[in-house]
Formats: structure tokens, C-alpha cells, sequence
């Protein structure tokens, strides 16, 4: 059994990793809670986007609100990406769930402290409201036994600049804080989501032959998605960042190669800001903070998202 709390930005790749938690086959997912932030949609549309993600799965989970924007910067969106609704434009009917009351940064301390050490953390959008739990309550790193982060490049390309990727683009002052914070971190990097990790044509065929209300919908609000990738990134295929990380999350084992470094986050310059500076080579000296997923098995990856579809 395992119990996690989500964080995330829902937008369609979003969806399908809380979908892959909801419906994980293996063992038991408790999902203790979901968190939303303003990131790939505004805040509203993403917290109706899990709700319809929850209800889709028929399943019951709290989702509290968080941060309508980043910690000191603009809101940045990725509607040119996920579509108008973050959906693919699919105009999914309005969930009839609804949202707690409790803030999410408040629901996630309050969570946290009363089951110390008990919960993995997953985050899938930028890092605002984890920022916040850990500038009000810093004790939380220490009761967190690991956060898997979809965000970063390991030195290497970005995709919404060529320096950054885009959750850690976003908030990248938020970033910074949470990467120096003493939390335990996995960081999964946009660097491991694409090429053979993306679902090509043949596997998206295979998706749909499964026929199942859950597969039909991972492609169908993923569309935007793959137009996008291939019209902006020059990618083919369907890239799922979010769903990979969720899959590391409940199988750790599909990440096949790791090493703890120093990395930070910069907020300096216009021109590298959100890189996730990774000193692999310890030149500088200082003591390592994050988990750098640095390879994937991408046929487990792509197992671990069929078997939730099916
Ligand atoms: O860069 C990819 C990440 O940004 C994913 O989490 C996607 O959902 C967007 O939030
Ligand atoms: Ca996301």
C-alpha cells in the first residue's frame, strides 16, 4: 500500500498520471489528497480538470486550491500546448464534484504533520504551493519521505526556453526554494519525456484498440498536445512528462539510472532563468540536495501507463 499526495497543474498529461495513480493495479494508492496550482491553465480550469479526472475514475478524492499565480513573478500558461481548456479543446461536461474549503498549502500541512513520514509527495506542475507549505511550515521536509518532481533538464535542453523547462520555468524563485529546502527530491527532467519515451503512432493505435472509456481519453485530450509537439517542438508522438514521474513515483525501479548532485535553480538571468543547474561533477564543492533521474526503461514506462488504461 502505498499513500500519496498530488500537486499538479491538470492539463492533459497531467490527467492521465492522476489516472494512472487512481487506477494503479499493482497495490493499493491511497491518494490522500490533490493539491492544484495555476500553471499549464489558470487555477480554476486546472482544480476542474482533476475533478473531472476523479470523477471520470469514479473514484472520491479531496482536491483543495492553491496558488493562483507564481510567487513573485506574471502567470505563465501553457494553453498554446494543452488547448483551451488544457484538455485538448474537449469541452468535458462540469465535474459535479467539489472542492474542500481548506487553502491546498494549509490541507497539505495539516496532512503531512498528522501522518509524519508517511506519504510520497508527486509534483506535476510548478512548485508554488510547495514553496509556500515549507516557508510556513519547514518542518515538513523533514516529514516527507521522498517528492518525485516532473520539472527540470539535467543539463541539457529545456523545452519552453532552451535553458528551462517549463514547471521550473514558471516559479522558478519557488523552485529554488524547495530544491534548497531539505526536502528529499527525485527530480524527472523534460530530457527523459521525449523521443522513444513519447507514445508514437503505433502505441497511441494500441491505446485506442483497448477501447476503454480511460483510453480513449488519454488520447483524446492529449490531441492538442500532439499537434503542438510536433508543429513547436519538431516532435512526433504524444510526449507524457507528467505521466512518466507519476509512473517512477509507483515503480521507482523504472528509473534506471540516478545520482544524488547539488542543483540549483536559477533566478538571475531572463536568458537561463528556471535552468536546473546540475553540478555532476561536484566541482563545486557543495553537499548534494537532489535525486537526478538520469535514464528510464521505457517499455516498463509505457507497461505502467497501459495497465492503468485497460
Ligand atoms: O514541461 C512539462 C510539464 O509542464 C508537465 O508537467 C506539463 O503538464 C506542464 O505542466
Ligand atoms: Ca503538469
Amino acid at each position: 500500500m502505498k499513500r500519496i499526495w498530488i500537486d499538479t497543474d491538470t492539463a492533459s498529461d497531467d490527467a492521465v498520471a492522476i489516472l494512472m495513480a487512481l487506477r494503479w493495479p499493482d497495490e493499493e494508492i491511497i491518494i490522500e489528497g490533490i493539491t492544484t496550482v495555476s500553471g499549464n491553465v489558470s487555477l480554476e480550469e486546472c482544480t476542474r480538470n482533476a475533478l473531472y479526472t476523479i470523477e471520470l475514475c469514479g473514484k472520491q478524492v479531496p482536491v483543495y486550491q492553491g496558488a493562483g499565480k507564481p510567487l513573485v513573478r506574471e502567470a505563465v500558461f501553457g494553453y498554446f500546448f494543452h488547448g483551451p481548456d488544457g484538455m485538448g479543446g474537449m469541452n468535458y461536461p462540469s465535474p459535479k464534484l467539489e472542492i474542500e474549503e481548506n487553502h491546498a498549502v494549509n490541507a497539505l500541512i495539516d496532512a503531512i504533520r498528522a501522518n509524519p513520514n508517511e506519504f510520497i509527495l508527486v509534483t506535476l506542475g510548478p512548485l508554488t504551493n510547495i514553496a509556500l507549505a515549507l516557508s510556513i511550515a519547514p518542518d515538513l521536509a523533514e516529514k516527507i519521505p521522498m517528492c518525485y518532481v516532473m520539472g527540470g533538464a539535467a543539463a541539457t535542453l529545456g523545452n519552453i526556453t532552451p535553458a528551462a523547462e517549463f514547471n521550473i520555468y514558471v516559479d522558478p524563485e519557488a523552485a529554488k526554494m524547495v530544491f534548497h529546502s531539505g526536502l528529499p527530491l527525485t527530480m524527472v527532467g523534460w530530457e527523459l519525456c521525449r523521443g522513444e519515451a513519447n507514445l508514437d503512432d503505433e502505441d497511441i493505435k494500441s491505446v485506442l484498440a483497448m477501447d476503454t472509456v480511460y483510453s480513449k481519453f488519454t488520447v483524446d485530450c492529449n490531441r492538442q498536445a500532439i499537434q503542438t509537439n510536433r508543429e513547436w517542438l519538431g516532435e512526433p508522438m504524444l510526449p507524457l512528462p507528467d505521466p512518466i514521474t507519476m509512473a517512477i513515483a509507483l515503480d521507482s525501479s523504472i528509473c534506471t539510472k540516478k545520482g544524488k548532485y547539488y542543483v540549483t535553480v536559477d533566478v538571475e538571468s531572463e536568458v537561463t532563468r528556471g535552468m536546473t543547474v546540475v553540478d555532476e561533477r561536484g566541482v563545486l564543492e557543495k553537499d548534494a540536495n537532489v535525486t537526478v533521474c538520469w535514464a528510464i526503461d521505457v517499455p516498463r514506462w509505457k507497461e505502467a501507463l497501459y495497465k492503468t488504461l485497460r
